[in-house]
């Protein structure tokens, strides 16, 4: 049997959480050899709603799911843990930007990423789910300055799933087919889903996808406003679809990703493509399955490319200005 690994929730008793606990207590996340730990943390309102869910958790008698407990302490939360899923925050409602979130739960993240310098375990990995994800995951970084900087990552998977899934309804192809379709930037209305280096079955998507205008055009947006139009159809942003590409962002740092793909991650940059080192940008990586990512080197941006790129890199920037004074120095 191998150790228990502590897995630590923020916003457990919320929509996403709902969706996430079952896939990570049945060993679908983590390993199906694998014992987990649940400190699952809520404010004060979500205790009630989080008994239900561990009821539940309960209920489904996990053969993997060593014990659950919730708290609403940070450092009990996050005591020990190897990892911690960032979900809870506030989301945004119709209307609003994720950005318009950055004063509401900014400051959650000064709290959360000192209770994690003083009590996770000394190889935690953080993922930022709880919006706006990259500028929250830059904030929390910065206030756990012992935790090395390439264990932080914010969630733009969703992002990528939603462009690959775009990108083949128009080539009436299947979504499996895509490849190697990266998002840039922040997860926001100004992320770029790179179509010029994405692939249909291996080949250039081009041959498939002829309509410049479209993919510059309405692809684009429709990727950019996909969180926007779920909360309008909805009522409630997305989450079925959020917990599923935290999974996949886990599973995919956990393990080797071929040479034939790379999958899309918000970290700390470390200067590649011109991105002020320390900013937690979204870029194609590739992991060697020990819970980091490398940013895939060498690729081409055309000057379409560039100018969307920077148009992103701004608006992080803007944001990092923005919550100035929750980031020591
Ligand atoms: P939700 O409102 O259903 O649940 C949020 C939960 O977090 C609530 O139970 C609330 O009590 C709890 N919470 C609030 N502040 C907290 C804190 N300081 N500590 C611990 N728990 C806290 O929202 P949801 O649908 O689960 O979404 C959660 C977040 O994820 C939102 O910010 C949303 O915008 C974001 N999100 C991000 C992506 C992405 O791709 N990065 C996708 C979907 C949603
Ligand atoms: C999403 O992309 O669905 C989430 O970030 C929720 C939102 O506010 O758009």
């Amino acid at each position: 049997m191998k150790n228990t690994l502590v897995v630590s929730l923020t916003g457990a008793a919320g929509q996403i959480g709902y969706s996430l606990l079952p896939h990570i207590a049945s060993g679908q996340v983590f390993g199906e050899d694998q014992p987990i730990a649940l400190r699952l943390i809520e404010i004060e309102p979500g205790m009630k709603p989080l008994a239900g869910v561990i009821m539940e958790l309960n209920d489904c008698a996990f053969p993997l799911l060593e014990s659950v407990e919730a708290t609403s302490d940070l450092d009990h939360g996050f005591h020990g843990a190897h990892w911690a899923l960032l979900v809870g925050s506030v989301p945004r409602k119709a209307g609003m930007e994720r950005n318009d979130l950055l004063s509401i739960n900014g400051n959650v993240f000064v709290g959360q990423g000192q209770a994690l310098e003083r009590s996770a375990s000394n190889d935690i990995r953080v993922l930022v789910v709880g919006n706006p994800c990259n500028t929250n995951c830059l904030i929390a970084m910065r206030n756990a300055p012992s935790i090395p900087t390439d264990r932080w990552f914010a969630m733009t998977r969703l992002d990528e799933n939603r462009a690959k899934s775009a990108l083949a309804e128009k080539a009436g192809v299947h979504s499996r087919d895509v490849s190697k379709l990266a998002i840039w930037g922040n997860h926001s209305s100004t992320l770029y889903p790179d179509f010029e280096n994405a692939l249909i079955n291996g080949e250039a998507i081009q041959k498939f996808l002829p309509d410049r205008p479209w993919l510059e055009g309405d692809f684009i947006r429709s990727v950019q406003q996909r969180g926007a139009a779920i909360i309008a159809a909805r009522g409630l942003s997305s989450a079925a679809s959020a917990a599923h590409a935290a999974i996949e962002t886990v599973q995919t740092l956990r393990a080797v990703t071929s040479a034939e793909e790379w999958h899309s991650v918000a970290s700390a940059s470390d200067g590649s493509y011109g991105v002020p080192e320390g900013l937690i940008c979204s870029f194609p990586t590739r992991s060697k399955g020990d819970g980091t990512a490398t940013i895939v080197q060498g690729i081409t941006l055309s000057a379409f490319a560039q100018n969307k790129f920077q148009q992103t890199l701004n608006e992080l920037l803007e944001e990092k200005a923005m919550v100035a004074d929750l980031l020591p120095q």
